[in-house]
């Protein structure tokens, strides 16, 4: 019923379609210009997250965008949450942590809002703000800029959440870096087959 594919066919994505070219090109990025996009590119990236698959149409996507000053605020929760959970921290630890604020112009934040519902259990709304932000990520590679999605402890730290304005409730899903890129994670070759089974 398929044609049949050899496992480098299956690494291999058709860079002539724009989609499939900016999805083989999607890495991380380590290292962003301290050039910010614009307004009305981060507007363009929001809009193409929340065209992702939505069961129910709920919406469970929430966006804060930190930029220039207002990383501060971030940066001061980094640092609280992590002398709360670990009050004997060295300071060039905080410092580090502080930092993290800073890696790239601008900061998405991304949380979900997930209500308990009859025919959408929360993960699948949770599920759906992930996929918002594949949508965001991809179409940020499509206009040449890079992201970093990022959790750790302070993604599920109650402090951070009240810091940004996030609801206690809501779950935090990912630290968004947003800009240009310097530098990106290698390339890798991810292959589908050994987890595929034909039935
Ligand atoms: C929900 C989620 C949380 C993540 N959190 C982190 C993180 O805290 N730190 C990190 O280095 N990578 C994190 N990653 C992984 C990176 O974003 C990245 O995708 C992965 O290292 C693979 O590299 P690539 O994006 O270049 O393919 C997370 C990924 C997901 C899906």
């Amino acid at each position: 019923m398929y044609p049949e594919m050899t496992p480098a066919d299956l690494s291999t994505l058709d860079r002539s379609s724009p989609v499939r070219a900016a999805i083989a090109a999607r890495r991380s990025t380590k290292r962003f210009s301290e050039q910010p996009p614009s307004r009305a590119q981060i507007e363009a990236l929001l809009q193409a997250a929340v065209c992702a698959p939505d069961h129910g149409q709920l919406a469970p996507w929430r966006f804060a965008v930190l930029q220039g000053d207002a990383r501060g605020l971030f940066a001061d929760a980094l640092a609280d949450a992590l002398r709360s959970r670990m009050p004997e921290v060295a300071d060039d630890a905080v410092a580090r942590e502080r930092e993290k604020a800073f890696r790239s112009p601008v900061l998405v934040v991304v949380s979900a809002h997930a209500e308990p519902h009859p025919k959408v259990p929360v993960v699948e709304q949770w599920v759906a703000v992930g996929a918002a932000i594949q949508n965001l990520w991809l179409a940020a590679v499509e206009m040449g800029l890079g992201v970093a999605w990022k959790t750790g402890n302070a993604a599920y730290d109650g402090r951070v959440k009240r810091a940004l304005g996030i609801p206690e409730e809501d779950a935090v899903i990912g630290f968004l870096h947003l800009g240009v890129p310097l530098a990106s994670a290698p390339p890798r070759a991810p292959e589908a087959a050994s987890r595929t089974r034909w039935l």
